[in-house]
């Protein structure tokens, strides 16, 4: 994968914690929107990085979010 600009601590990893986790990508440049939508069960792990073509991550339910910032965990809405 093309990643001139960024650094290898730039990946993070996501693990579903229910069935039906959304990772979403979002486009970098002017135009944002998203590019890709990948959905992870329960237990199963994605493991991605910010790349030319990705800006932001965007978690739709239940995750344990792992960065090199710290751990976070996104919920669903009740
Ligand atoms: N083709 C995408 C890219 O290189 C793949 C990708 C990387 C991606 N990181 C992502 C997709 C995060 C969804 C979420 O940018």
């Amino acid at each position: 994968m093309e990643n001139k600009s960024l650094g290898s601590t730039d990946f993070i990893v996501i693990k579903a914690i229910d069935d039906g986790v959304n990772v979403i990508g979002l486009t970098r440049g002017s135009d944002t929107r998203f590019h890709h939508s990948e959905k992870l069960d329960k237990g199963e792990v994605m493991i991605a990085q910010f790349t030319e073509h990705t800006s932001a991550i965007k978690i739709r339910g239940n995750a344990k979010i792992y960065t090199p910032y710290g751990e976070i965990e996104s919920e669903a809405k009740k």
